[in-house]
């Protein structure tokens, strides 16, 4: 893979794919604008060497046609406030319109297209749409981890047309700190994982024993596990079907010298709300009626011991229902075990970095990734399309830059 600063890009004009798939309020106001940020880097590059600068991105899932509520408008703002510059936003993202536009441009402009899942063609990765979009550019940048595990035009079909394909910093850091806790870590390695289905992680949990000394499960999928053990977990939710594979699991880790860790207390409510009733109960004594909500204070120093020699964490998922306060301690106390080790420590997928935000310790790790769905494909021990599509870029033009 080729990188931005080892290409001229001065006066040219180039097109950075970005994830601004920000969250938005009832209003459209952007409420973590950490996607935004995290591009200024690439975005500034640019701009010191008087380059034209194009941004795209998605926003949400508007299925192939223009939705208000998906307009990039709340971004091309935000981003103009971030950068202290002029953004423009253009109507769409192609299009004699969005052409003129580009034409127009000066070096030092920078055009924020609309939403590229305005048309159907995105997901399809399709190559015509792909050309429209890289029409006029001299260098196309990817810089968009966070949908690096969708085929989409703008991030694979477009790396067929662009005359320089390259990958900017952010995609470097997420890139390179994900290789230094799986494929080349310090160890011993330890994998934090929570969430809420075990079937969503399940890929990930068993590409995790290949690399890790370690493996802690919190989380509503720890009940599977437990529940696999033989132990009552009340009305939690269980994935039935996959009491054999979590016990499959268990047996593999103990055959591969992983040592395998689940909560031993846990808090429990009698329904999810934040009116419940709540206590701390050793995990063999779950009342029949009540859910698991939340790991218990025993699991959080039990969880803390095992943390304590590992070189390298990482961790994908929270411990609780943390969204709810009264279920929240385990994930809370967990981000400033974390947070307190002196080992290398990476964070991504879902709401795990909500957690830190909450936490106040965002600073004090060593990563985190602005990827979702592509950091957990990574933990799955997959390609990635966008991350792909570079590195045949650079194989098929091994002597163009
Ligand atoms: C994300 O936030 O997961 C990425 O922006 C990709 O979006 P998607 O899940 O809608 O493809
Ligand atoms: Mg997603």
């Amino acid at each position: 893979m080729r990188y931005i600063d080892e290409i001229d890009i001065k006066g040219k004009t180039l097109f950075i794919r970005v994830d601004f798939n920000v969250p938005l309020d009832h209003y459209r106001n952007i409420t973590d604008d950490t996607r935004i940020r995290a591009v200024l880097p690439t975005i500034n590059h640019c701009l010191e060497a008087s380059a034209k600068v194009i941004v795209a991105s998605h926003l949400g899932r508007p299925e192939g046609k223009p939705v208000e509520d998906y307009s990039m408008a709340p971004v091309a703002r935000r981003l103009a406030y971030r950068l202290h510059k002029k953004v423009t936003l253009a109507p769409d993202c192609v299009g004699p319109a969005v052409d003129r536009l580009k034409k127009g441009m000066k070096r030092g402009d920078v055009l924020l297209l609309e939403n590229l899942r305005f048309h159907g063609e995105e997901e399809k990765n399709d190559p015509e749409f792909a050309r429209e979009l890289m029409k006029g550019i001299d260098i196309y940048v990817d810089d968009a981890f966070a949908v690096a595990h969708r085929p989409h035009a703008s991030v694979e079909a477009v790396t067929h047309f662009a005359p320089i394909c390259v990958a900017g910093f952010l995609m470097r850091d997420e890139v390179h700190y994900f290789h230094k806790c799986l494929e080349d870590p310090a160890r011993p390695l330890a994998a934090l994982i929570g969430g809420a289905k075990i079937s969503s992680k399940l890929t990930a949990l068993i590409n995790l024993l290949k690399h890790v000394d370690k493996l802690i499960v919190g989380g509503a999928m720890a009940t599977t596990f437990l529940k696999a053990m033989g132990y009552d977990v009340g009305k939690s939710l269980v994935d039935d079907k996959l009491l054999k594979v979590a016990q499959d699991l268990m047996a593999t880790a103990l055959k591969k010298k992983v040592k395998f860790y689940l909560p031993v207390d846990c808090v429990v409510a009698d329904r999810m709300d934040k009116r419940a009733e709540t206590k701390i109960t050793p995990v063999q004594e779950v009342p029949p009626d009540w859910i698991i909500a939340d790991i218990g204070p025993a699991t959080v120093t039990l969880f803390g011991e095992a943390l304590q020699n590992a070189k390298t964490i990482v961790w994908n998922g929270p411990m609780g229902a943390f969204e709810y306060d009264a279920f929240s301690r385990g994930t809370m106390a967990m981000v400033h075990k974390v947070a307190e080790s002196y080992a290398l420590t990476i964070v991504g997928g879902g709401d795990t970095d909500v957690a830190l935000h909450k936490a106040g310790e965002f600073q004090k790790f060593s990563y985190v990734s602005t990827g979702g769905g592509a950091f957990l494909e990574l933990l799955e021990g997959k390609k990635l399309p966008g991350v792909t599509a570079l590195e045949n870029w650079a194989k098929r033009n091994r002597n163009a830059l």
